[in-house]
C-alpha cells in the first residue's frame, strides 16, 4: 500500500516537473527536456559547441534549450540576431537576474542590469564619460600611449629571447582601465596587479566552467560548498579593493575637477543630490568593477590572437604585396608614436586588426540578454523573462556574409579598390542597445597596441614551437591556447 502511494506521489511529481518544462505554444522548437535537469545532460559541459552546432542544424536559425526549468532561446545568423537585437530591442535587450554571473558580482552597475531606467542611465553616463572629453585633461589616448611605454619596457628587456605574452597583455589592458578609472598604473610585478589578472582568471574559469551551468540549472546546490563558492569570494575581494581606491580617492578629490572616472562620478552624484536617481557610491563600485572585469581579458585575448596570426602569416606583417609594414612605416614617418587619427590613412591595418578581432571570436555567445516582454521572433512566440542567447559566432563565420568567411583574409574588410569597408555582420562587440559599452576604448587600445609594437619590433614564431594552433579555448570570452614567442627589435624604428 506504501509503496503505490509513494509510486503515484512520485509520478504526480515528475508529471509537475515534466509540466513545468514543457515548450509553450509556439515556442522555438528544440530538444526534450528532462525534468529538474533540463537539457544538461544533452550537453558535454567542458566544451558544449559540438552539440550546439548540431541542434542548430536540427532545429533551425532560432531554437530553444532548457537549463533546468527554465527555457533559453539561442539566436543564431545576422538576419535574426539582426531582428532581435535591433529592430526589436526594446523587447530583447532585458538581462536575467537569475544567472550565477548576477549572483556572484551581486550588486547590479550595469552590464547585469536589467533594461530600465537605472542602466539606461549610468549607460548614457558611461558612454559620455569614456569618450575623450569625459575624462578631464588627460586624453584616453595619452592614458593608453603611457601603458604602451611600459609595454616597450617590457619587450625591450627579452628582445633575443623568447617570451609568452599572455600575463604581459593582460597587465597592460588591465592598466589602461585603471588609469581611465582612477587614474592608477601598477607595475608589472606589483601584488596588485597579479590579484587583478588571477581573479580575472579565476572567475572566468569558474563562471565558463560546468559548475556555472549545473549552478544555473539546479537552485538547489547553490548554497553548498562546492568549487562555485570560490569565485563569489574573489568577487568580494575585488570588491572591497574598489572600495578602498574610491575612499583614497576621495581624500584628494577636488569636486568639479574630475581627473577620471570615478571623480566624473562623483560629480554627478553631487549634480544628482537626492533625486531619487539609480546613481550611489555602490553603484559606482559595481561599475568600476564590471568596467575592469569586462574590459580586461576581452582586450587581451583579442592582443593574444593579434599576435598569434601576425607572426604566422608573415605576409602580414610585411613580406607581400599589401605592404603592411610599408604603410605603418610611412604614416608613422617622423613622429615616435601612432595616434588614433592616423587609423584613417592606413586602411590594410584596419583591415588586418578588424580580420583578427572576427576570428578572436572573443565573445561567442555575447552577454546573455533576456526579453522584456511577450514577443515574437521569426515567427514564434517568446514570452517576457526568457533568457536570449545572441549567438554572434555564428555571425562573424556566416556563410553569404563574407568573401572567406572560414579563413583568415583581411581581404573581408577590403573592397576592390582596397580601401577599408566593414560588413553589417561584423559583431565582436554584439549589436543594437546593449553593444559594448567599451568598444572605442577596445578599438583604441587594440589599433595603438599592434600599431606601435610592429612598428618597433619583430615577432617570429619559435622555430622549436611547432605547427601553430589556432584553436579557442571555448568560454564566455574565449582565448588562444598558451604560446611563446621570439622579440627582435626592428632596423627601422
Ligand atoms: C575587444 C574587446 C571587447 C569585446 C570583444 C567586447 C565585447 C562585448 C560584448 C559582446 C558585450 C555584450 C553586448 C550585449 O549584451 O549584446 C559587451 C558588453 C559590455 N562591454 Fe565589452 N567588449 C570588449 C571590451 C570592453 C572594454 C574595454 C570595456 C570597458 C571599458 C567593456 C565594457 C562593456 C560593458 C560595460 C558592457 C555592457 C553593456 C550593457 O550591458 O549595456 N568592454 N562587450
Ligand atoms: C553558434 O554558432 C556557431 C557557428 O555557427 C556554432 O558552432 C555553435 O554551436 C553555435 N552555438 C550555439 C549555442 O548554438
Amino acid at each position: 500500500m506504501f509503496a503505490s502511494v509513494a509510486l503515484v506521489l512520485v509520478a504526480v511529481l515528475l508529471f509537475l516537473l515534466l509540466f513545468q518544462t514543457h515548450r509553450a505554444k509556439n515556442f522555438p522548437p528544440g530538444p526534450r527536456p528532462i525534468p529538474i535537469f533540463g537539457n544538461l545532460l544533452h550537453l558535454n559541459l567542458k566544451n558544449p559547441i559540438a552539440d550546439l552546432e548540431k541542434l542548430a542544424k536540427r532545429y533551425g536559425n532560432v531554437y530553444s534549450l532548457f537549463i533546468g526549468s527554465s527555457p533559453v532561446v539561442v539566436i543564431n545568423g545576422l538576419q535574426a540576431v539582426k531582428e532581435a537585437l535591433v529592430n526589436k530591442g526594446a523587447d530583447f535587450s532585458g538581462r536575467s537576474q537569475n544567472l550565477m554571473l548576477n549572483h556572484a558580482v551581486q550588486v547590479k552597475g550595469m552590464i547585469l542590469a536589467d533594461y530600465s531606467p537605472g542602466w539606461k542611465e549610468h549607460r548614457r553616463f558611461g558612454l559620455m564619460t569614456l569618450r575623450n572629453f569625459g575624462l578631464g585633461k588627460k586624453s584616453m589616448e595619452q592614458r593608453i600611449l603611457g601603458e604602451i611605454h611600459r609595454i616597450i619596457n617590457h619587450l625591450d628587456q627579452n628582445v633575443g629571447k623568447t617570451m609568452n605574452p599572455h600575463l604581459l597583455f593582460h597587465k597592460a589592458t588591465s592598466n589602461i582601465i585603471c588609469q581611465v578609472l582612477f587614474a592608477r598604473q601598477f607595475d608589472y610585478d606589483s601584488e596588485i596587479i597579479n590579484f587583478f589578472v588571477d581573479y580575472f582568471y579565476e572567475t572566468s574559469r569558474i563562471l565558463n566552467g560546468p559548475w556555472a551551468m549545473i549552478y544555473d540549472s539546479i537552485p538547489m546546490v547553490r548554497s553548498l560548498p562546492l568549487p562555485f563558492q570560490k569565485a563569489f569570494k574573489m568577487f568580494r575581494m575585488a570588491h572591497k579593493k574598489y572600495s578602498g581606491f574610491l575612499a583614497e580617492n576621495k581624500k584628494t578629490r577636488v569636486p568639479g575637477e574630475p581627473r577620471h572616472f570615478i571623480d566624473c562620478y562623483l560629480d554627478e552624484l553631487d549634480k544628482r543630490g537626492d533625486d531619487g536617481s539609480s546613481f550611489s557610491e555602490d553603484q559606482l563600485c559595481a561599475f568600476v568593477l564590471e568596467l575592469h572585469f569586462g574590459g580586461t581579458d576581452t582586450t587581451a585575448n583579442s592582443l593574444l590572437t593579434a599576435f598569434l596570426y601576425l607572426m604566422n602569416y608573415p605576409q602580414i606583417q610585411g613580406m607581400s604585396s599589401f605592404h603592411l609594414l610599408q604603410e605603418i612605416d610611412k604614416v608613422l614617418h617622423g613622429k615616435d608614436q601612432a595616434s588614433f587619427e592616423d587609423r584613417h590613412q592606413m586602411p590594410y591595418m584596419q583591415a588586418v586588426i578588424h580580420e583578427i578581432q572576427r576570428v578572436a571570436d572573443i565573445a561567442p555567445l555575447s552577454v546573455f540578454h533576456c526579453t522584456t516582454k511577450d514577443t515574437d521572433l521569426m515567427g514564434y512566440s517568446i514570452p517576457r523573462g526568457t533568457v536570449i542567447i545572441p549567438n554572434l559566432s555564428s555571425v562573424l563565420f556566416e556563410e553569404g556574409q563574407w568573401k572567406s568567411p572560414h579563413v583568415f583574409d583581411p581581404e573581408n574588410f577590403l573592397n576592390e579598390k582596397q580601401e577599408f569597408v566593414k560588413p553589417e555582420a561584423f559583431m565582436p562587440f554584439s549589436t543594437g542597445q546593449r553593444m559594448c559599452l567599451g568598444e572605442g576604448l577596445a578599438r583604441m587600445e587594440l589599433f595603438l597596441i599592434v600599431v606601435t609594437l610592429l612598428r618597433k619590433f619583430t615577432f617570429i614564431w619559435p622555430e622549436d614551437a611547432g605547427e601553430p594552433d589556432f584553436t579557442l579555448v571555448y568560454g564566455t570570452t574565449q582565448t588562444p591556447k598558451p604560446y611563446r614567442m621570439t622579440i627582435q627589435r626592428r632596423g627601422t624604428a
